[in-house]
């Protein structure tokens, strides 16, 4: 008799692909990217990420009351620096009164019980656009780091459930945990950007923060001297071991969707919970296809993200998250 088993039963129906669908999303799948910017009253689209929003302080406590009525329940904060503010060594970052420390301050006021997540680099206070600080045409490390840890004490004093170092300096977890736990911030979590590779997806945010590696001269005019090679696979496992070593708690893989097969591994390899970043470039590529009408904007959104769980994300930072959770009704 054939066929002994017809695999078409199991997809005759919604009713019975539901009921045996292995991977579902729900609203506590996402962490919720937000850009912050100076200002009142402003609410600006991002050019080359339509439909993103760079926020001032009144606008992102509007925003985060309704993300939290839609059942999102972290957000991950990247501010954009005025220039004049800008150097570096990224002084600004530190400033106990800084756009990012307010606005720590402005989301737990308007949602005390709302996770919120900081950007901890110094990319957008940098002069020269890097994440680190750079001296003879290097960038260093150590000096870097130091300034990173007082970065992370001085979120958790605002307020920041969890620091988010995106840097890919070495040695930078064991510094900030360190520093966290000499300043009492016992229960301020690390999601370690541990996998994070160079990418040219990376380029809408950086339009977004106006955080691109300067060209100057003895200026490295990328970052593939701290972010992972693209072609690395054993690289990011060891990474993600060592953040977790020197006391991670949450480890993150970035960017989504041409990284999948390292975010299977990692999620073999570790027992961890796994943040992925579906990043700018993932969220322009999909909106450039679907307003020129060559893709179904919805269908393939659900797809992706559907595709980044199953392949053993905990949750995802993505710019979709609301039109997401919209969907899933
Ligand atoms: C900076 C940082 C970047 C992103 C998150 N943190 C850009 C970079 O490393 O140049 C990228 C996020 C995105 O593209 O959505 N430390």
């Amino acid at each position: 008799m054939y066929p002994l088993r017809r695999n078409r039963r199991l997809r005759a129906n919604e009713s019975i692909r539901h009921l045996v669908r292995e991977t579902i999303l729900t609203p506590s799948d996402f962490l919720v990217p937000l850009f912050v910017v100076e200002g009142k009253g402003v609410r600006e689209e991002i050019t080359s990420m339509p439909d993103y929003y760079r926020l001032s302080l009144d606008h992102l406590e509007k925003e985060v009351k309704e993300l939290w009525g839609m059942g999102l329940c972290a957000v991950l904060l990247f501010v954009k620096v005025p220039d004049p503010l800008k150097d570096n060594k990224g002084t600004e970052a530190l400033n106990p009164d800084g756009l990012m420390q307010r606005a720590i301050k402005a989301v737990k006021n308007a949602c005390p019980d709302m996770l919120v997540m900081t950007d901890v680099a110094l990319d957008p206070y940098s002069s020269f656009g890097h994440d680190g600080i750079v001296k003879d045409g290097q960038i260093v490390n150590d000096d870097t780091v130091d300034v990173l840890a007082e970065m992370s004490v001085s979120h958790a004093a605002a307020g920041a459930n969890f620091v988010a170092p995106s840097d890919m300096m070495d040695g930078r977890i064991l510094s900030i945990r360190e520093a966290l736990e000499d300043e009492g911030h016992v229960n301020t979590g690390i999601m370690s950007y541990s996998a994070k590779y160079a990418s040219a997806f990376y380029g809408p945010f950086r339009d977004a923060l106006d955080s691109a590696p300067a060209a100057i001269k003895d200026v490295p005019k990328d970052k593939k001297t701290y972010q992972m090679d693209s072609a690395n696979r054993f690289e990011a496992i060891s990474e993600t071991q060592q953040d977790i070593d020197e006391g991670a708690d949450i480890v993150m893989i970035k960017p989504g969707l041409a990284y999948l097969d390292i975010v299977r591994e990692i999620r073999n390899e570790v027992d961890v919970p796994i943040a992925v970043y579906q990043v700018s470039g993932e969220y322009a590529m999909l909106k450039a296809a679907a307003e020129k009408g060559w893709l179904d904007h919805d269908a393939v959104m659900m797809e992706q993200l559907i595709s980044i769980k199953r392949a053993g994300a905990n949750f995802i930072a993505s710019y979709f998250a609301k039109d997401a959770v919209k969907l899933m009704g």
